[in-house]
């Protein structure tokens, strides 16, 4: 297993490049399965995730060809109704083929994904919602399966808001009998993108981005070319990198609309930040200041980015409160940092952070995907030289880290 070295104290100056979404490159691909073409789609981030997702759809049937960031598939041959358990496995997403494979075949049968790191991950309201399509639901030996002959519109309601169960259902939709309405539906920008791609291949979709989505189901979809926007949590993890390490960087190929509360919080414990067109500048010289944060599904600020806002906290001037409203279990990543010298004391789904005047680098574990960009942004400041163990975790959703650090003066290796 490969680890990361990381010595601490270096100041990042200089520019990177974003790639693009993981979030968003997931749904997108997946809804290749909903058409008869090749679809090509460009400034996909080259990631584990990416690379199991590409299994599964040949799995499926699909022809899959990836060339640095452009991936081809071709799903117009004829697709299979089950995806295995060992590809789930590795990626709880392939729960998005759900949706598309009943809306095409009439059936799926897919693995349940387990639960994870972070939290038990039910898919009880993509069920629900397929149902209320019409699809008849099975749990048995671990695999769901749901058959309908056509999927027809319905009006559902999600309980909790759910990234991937919107993304199911707005899939599944697409190509069902009349219209569907979705309320309390996620409003992150990797549903709107979702969304642009389906009304690309000829979806009838309105409101995506907002709580109320509307979908009339039209007879088929064609193969389209598209682009993945940026990931908002790569660009979020180096913004606070540039924080934490007193620098100054520019960040290029952003969409700064999209970390409106990452941005609004890094400004005031103190940051300089500038924004120009796609491009996002930032620098800070003076002390951190503490500020709470509390998660929230989108516009709110990300889950998926509080592991790395923690860190910046511990060493902050004061002490500030990080609330978790979205996973029950997503403060593993206190245990690690509290070995490298953080004050945090966590009582059900808040922490209190006090800020120390500096971390001291230690032997650590990754355990899930921004976790492991936490411990790496504490050792770019510890005292010391940190090591990072199981960074497989950080290669199914960042696309070199690294080495873009390393290229902003960050010194930092992967060692086999
Ligand atoms: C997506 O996961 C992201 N993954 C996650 O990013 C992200 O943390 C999460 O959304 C929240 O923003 C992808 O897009 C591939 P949810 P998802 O369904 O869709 C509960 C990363 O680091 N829930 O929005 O699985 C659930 O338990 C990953 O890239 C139900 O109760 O998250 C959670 O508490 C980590 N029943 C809450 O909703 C359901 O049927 C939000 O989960 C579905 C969800």
């Amino acid at each position: 297993m490969d680890k990361i070295i990381v010595e601490g104290g270096r100041t990042l100056k200089g520019e990177v490049r974003i790639s693009g979404a993981k979030n968003a490159a997931l749904p997108i691909l997946i809804a290749s399965l909903l058409t008869d073409g090749i679809n090509t789609f460009s400034n996909v981030p080259q990631l584990q995730d990416i690379h199991s997702t590409a299994l599964l759809l040949e799995n499926l049937g699909a022809r899959v060809e990836t060339r640095a960031g452009t991936v081809r598939i071709d799903a117009g041959g004829p697709i299979q109704y089950e995806a295995e358990y060992d590809l789930v496995r590795k990626m709880r997403a392939s729960v998005l083929v759900l949706g598309p494979l009943v809306a095409r075949l009439g059936k799926a049968r897919v693995s349940l994904p387990g639960g994870c790191a972070i939290g038990a991950r039910p898919i009880n309201l993509h069920l629900k919602g397929l149902a209320a399509l019409g699809a008849s639901i099975e749990l048995t030996h671990g695999y769901v399966e749901a058959s309908a002959p056509r999927l027809k519109g319905a009006d559902i309601y999600f309980d909790v808001v759910t990234v991937t169960g919107t993304e199911n259902l707005m899939m599944a939709a697409s190509l069902a009998q009349g219209t569907t309405v979705l309320r309390n539906a996620a409003c992150e920008p990797e549903i709107v993108a979702l969304a642009d791609t389906l009304i690309k291949m000829g979806a009838d979709i309105q409101g995506a981005g907002t709580s109320v989505v509307t979908i009339n189901g039209v007879s088929s979809l064609k193969a389209v070319e598209a682009t993945i926007i940026p990931d908002r949590i790569e660009a979020g993890t180096f913004l606070m990198a540039a924080v934490l390490t007193k620098g100054n960087i520019t960040l290029f190929n952003t969409e700064p609309d999209h970390l409106g509360a990452l941005i609004d919080k890094l400004r005031l414990t103190g940051a300089e930040i500038d924004i120009d067109g796609n491009n996002i500048h930032i620098k800070n010289s003076g002390p951190i200041n503490s500020v709470d944060i509390k998660t929230q599904p989108y516009p709110g600020f990300p889950t998926d980015m509080q592991a790395q806002f923690m860190v910046l906290m511990s060493i902050a001037n004061g002490t500030s409160m990080i609330s978790e409203t979205i996973f029950e279990n997503r403060f593993i990543h206190v245990s690690e940092l509290r070995r490298m010298g953080a004050d945090i004391q966590v009582s059900g789904n808040s922490a209190i952070v006090k800020g120390v005047p500096h971390l001291s680098a230690a032997q650590v574990m990754a355990t899930d995907l921004r976790a492991s960009a936490s411990l790496i942004l504490a050792g770019l400041v510890a005292e010391g030289t940190t090591q990072v163990n199981r960074v497989y975790h950080l290669d199914r959703g960042y696309e070199s880290l690294e080495k873009k650090f390393a290229a902003l003066g960050a010194a930092i290796q992967r060692v086999k």
